[in-house]
């Protein structure tokens, strides 16, 4: 998943086009480039690793030009090399940048060769350049050469190409990649979202599968994949803050961490409405016609899914399926008792779940989309959006979006259970008053950096980690885990503690790091009694618990302690703790935190 950006019309392009592609860095920072247009010649400027690097060279030997392309590289196809950064230049005429996997390169490329074109770099993404060479030069306009490329290649893309043979436009296409037209006076920009845009422009159009467009500074015109000509509404995106800086903290993921009380905050109070009584967002009718619930997610979100998945069985009574979004994708589900298929996606853009959800809806369910970018495709395609409110979140570890997800999903767990009349006012406004207390014992674990620290210096010589949690800490377990792995790149893994003993535990042995999530709740004694096990085989016990809890438990080789809470909400609690084990063992290690290696906050590739 990369990020593409391209302007036409504006004067000197080339700063602007960087300072985008600073708003996409999240997406993917392996390598990027540059190209424009001046004085009838193609300018192209490229440098592997952060964009840091392409800035150092572009002030170096500065691009001029009033129309550009750029990217930043996720690599999927072809090795961390120059010649694999995107823009690729076609026999010196024509550049193009392309976020998205072309399935079909290999054959393309071959008939290509064999046509007489060279190659320059090992990636998907070439095919496309030299494909519309090969269509200028049969004399094809810019609309007939986009058809006869769209028409030959498959898979997910959104692409922008420039050209010396047509040098005032771009023409851009998608197909389930994300991408933005953004309409400005006299100028028009394109951006793997708005958020690229936003200091251009808050007018943008989001072109729809298949379709193109030949941008030109005084506005696109965009067709369908056969060249009808095609309208396509603007919208007028939420302003967005721009550029965030880090507040003063060492890293965004520390900052994010911080800012968990008010993300938590501001998602109780967009479920919650006028009368102050906790809401669905939807219809009571509607909500209470919900009989089964297919969640749809990846990575964190995932886990997410997984803990909320206990609150509305136990709540409202109604069955959840949690699926791995790319598995369900290629699947003939038996949708039976699931009407309703929830995707949940901090972005709103990884593809694996966007897909999913239509897969969902496809199969006749109505599609819910609990997302924290209001703008992003999935809030647009759902039949309905339940939004968190965690503000953007720019560290690629995701801390405040997660917790954001579960108060919005035991908002809407209790709501629901309310609209079935599983659960009267009383218990619903009880639980409500616990989660608006939420925030202020968050605010209570953020003090726990400086207690944490020296176990995260000796976590940080670790080789390998287990992490255990029982009901709905077992999730919580599998979050904490895949915390440590992103950041520190320490293997971790998370397991139901009472499965240790059907074949992990023989993973422990002397001094093994074993981080053990527990709260006094109904499975704490059998949790409990688990940990003792891997205590007696010479497990290091990391305890993370609520202060009841750990007093059960003294044989721990380091306790971090909540404060006391109620069952349903110590997963969201005890998530903290575990953020921050990760994040300062990450610290330790001296990995980079906000953008560790091999990964990007938005994944818009299957
Ligand atoms: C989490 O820390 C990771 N960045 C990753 O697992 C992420 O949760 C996953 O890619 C899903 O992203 P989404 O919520 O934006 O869809």
């Amino acid at each position: 998943m990369c990020g593409i950006v391209g302007a036409v019309g504006h004067q000197q392009c080339s700063e602007m086009l960087l300072d985008s592609l600073k708003r996409l860095e999240y997406r993917g920072y392996d390598s990027s480039g540059i190209v424009t247009i001046h004085n009838n010649a193609i300018a192209l400027r490229r440098a592997v690793g952060k964009l840091f690097n392409l800035d150092q060279e572009l002030r170096a030997a500065p691009l001029a030009g009033e129309i550009g392309i750029g990217h930043t590289r996720w690599a999927t196809h072809g090795g961390v090399t120059t010649e694999n950064a995107h823009p690729h230049v076609a026999a010196g005429r024509v550049a193009i940048v392309h976020n998205g996997i072309i399935e079909n390169h290999g054959m393309i490329r071959q008939r290509l060769q064999d046509a007489g074109h060279s190659f320059s770099s090992d990636t998907d993404s070439e095919v496309l350049a030299h494909l519309f060479v090969e269509a200028f030069d049969a004399g094809l306009d810019p609309a007939a050469a986009a058809v006869k490329v769209l028409a030959e290649i498959d898979g997910a893309y959104a692409f922008a190409a420039l050209s010396l043979d047509h040098p005032d436009l771009l023409i851009v296409a998608r197909n389930a990649s994300p991408l933005a037209l953004g309409i400005g006076d006299g100028a028009c920009y394109i951006g793997s979202d708005a958020i690229a845009l936003s200091h251009l422009t808050r007018r943008v159009i989001y072109l729809k599968d298949k379709d193109f467009a030949v941008v030109q500074p005084d506005g696109p015109q965009i067709f369908t994949a056969d060249g009808t000509p095609a309208n396509r509404e603007s919208v007028i995106v939420s302003a967005n803050p721009g550029l965030v800086d880090k507040g003063g903290y060492r890293h965004f993921m520390e900052k994010e961490i911080h800012e968990q009380p008010d993300a938590i905050a501001h998602s109780l109070a967009a479920m919650t409405d006028s009368d102050g009584r906790l809401t669905a967002q939807m219809d009571e009718t509607k909500l209470a016609a919900i009989n089964g619930i297919v969640m749809l997610a990846a990575g964190t979100s995932h886990y997410a899914t997984q803990i909320a998945r206990y609150w509305i069985e136990s709540l409202a009574g109604v069955p959840v399926a949690c699926e791995v979004a790319s598995e369900y994708h290629y699947r003939q589900p038996a949708t039976g008792p699931f009407s309703t298929a929830l995707a949940i996606s901090q972005s709103g853009e990884s593809l694996d779940t966007l897909m999913a959800m239509r897969h969902a809806a496809a199969c006749g369910m109505t599609t819910i989309g609990l997302v924290n970018v209001p703008d992003s495709t999935i809030a647009r395609e759902a039949d309905a959006v339940l939004p968190t409110r965690a503000g953007p979140e720019i560290g690629v570890a995701s801390t405040k979006a997660f917790t954001a997800q579960l108060t919005v999903l035991l908002c809407f767990a209790t709501a629901l259970a309310r609209a079935k009349g599983r659960l009267d006012e009383a218990s619903a406004n009880r639980i409500h008053k616990q989660i608006q207390a939420l925030p202020g014992l968050v605010g209570k674990t953020l003090g726990l950096f400086d207690h944490i620290r020296p176990i995260a210096h000796q976590m940080a010589q670790a080789k390998s980690t287990l992490y255990l949690g029982r009901g709905a800490l077992y999730p919580l377990a599998l979050e904490g885990a895949l915390k440590l792995k992103e950041l520190s790149y320490i293997h971790a893994e998370g397991f139901a503690s009472g499965e240790m003993k059907h074949g992990p535990i023989a993973l422990i042995e002397d001094g093994l790091p074993v981080v053990a999530l527990l709260a006094a709740d109904h499975v704490m004694t059998k949790a409990s009694s688990n940990l003792r096990e891997a205590s007696a085989r010479g497990g290091r016990i990391i305890l993370i618990a609520e202060e009841r809890a750990a007093a059960e438990v003294d044989y721990a080789d380091a306790v971090i302690t909540v404060p006391d809470v109620d069952p349903l909400l110590a997963p969201l609690l005890l998530a903290v703790p575990a953020q921050i084990l990760a994040y300062l063992t990450a610290v330790e290690k001296g990995t980079d935190v906000d953008q560790p290696r091999n990964l990007a906050k938005s994944v818009t590739v299957e």
